[in-house]
């Protein structure tokens, strides 16, 4: 099955995949940030971006599900979001490149049973980051215990030190701030509470105002 249909068919079966909140871990690492301008890949329904937008950030949200996006502009919609801070984009990301930089680029859980180049567009993700921006990953490092055979057999299940290796972010131009794995308790799609694993990765791009160098 194609990666379009298949997340169609996942977000058609029900009215709402996900809780509408925001990760977590966004809120904990992104809330003292500058609000400028964030690229969220693979946003679903919008949960992040529409609390990226509510903290005054710009965004450009892109899912390969028309339904997902429509679903997440409606939420901003309905939370009073202006429609110009969230510029939703239905788009393969295999397909779709930015077109320019961000300070913040995220993506949460881009993964799939279905085909998926995710070290590609992770890596033309990185080139995305505006100098002194943010690389933000956050993975599934084990499969969730809804997650069907299929989905853990197909499914890509990284440590945050190999996230980095196939990032391959050079040292001179990028730190490494956060590469670690973290517990959480969460709610699966039936209602059934779970303790999660996951694979968090946050790396600033070095900018020309960094100590130590000496561009202009
Ligand atoms: C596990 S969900 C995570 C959604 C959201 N980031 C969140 O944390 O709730 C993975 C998302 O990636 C999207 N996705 C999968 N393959 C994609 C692709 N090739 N291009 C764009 N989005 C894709 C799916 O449609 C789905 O919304």
């Amino acid at each position: 099955m194609g990666a379009v249909q298949f997340w169609e068919e996942r977000y058609a079966s029900r009215p709402q995949v996900w809780s509408g909140r925001a990760n977590q871990v966004l809120v904990d690492l992104v809330s003292g940030f500058a609000p400028r301008t964030a690229l969220d890949l693979g946003c679903g329904e919008g949960g992040d971006a529409v609390w990226l937008a509510q903290q005054g950030w710009r965004v450009t949200a892109v899912d390969i599900s028309t339904t997902a996006v429509e679903r997440g502009r409606a939420a901003a919609a309905d939370l009073g979001v202006p429609a110009d801070r969230i510029t939703w984009v239905a788009q393969d990301l295999a397909e779709w490149s930015p077109g320019g930089t961000f300070d913040l680029v995220s993506a949460f859980f881009l993964q799939s049973p279905v085909e998926l180049p995710r070290d590609e567009i992770l890596r033309r993700a990185a080139g995305a980051v505006a100098p002194g921006g943010y690389l933000l990953l956050v993975t599934h490092a084990a499969p969730p215990p809804w997650a069907t055979a299929l989905d853990s057999h197909h499914h890509d299940f990284h440590t945050p030190e190999e996230e980095l290796e196939a990032l391959g972010l050079h040292p001179t131009e990028w730190e490494a701030l956060v590469a670690e794995t973290r517990q959480r308790s969460a709610t699966g799609p039936d209602g059934q509470p779970a303790e999660l694993e996951d694979a968090i990765v946050l790396a600033r791009r070095h900018s020309s105002h960094d100590a130590g160098d000496t561009g202009e």
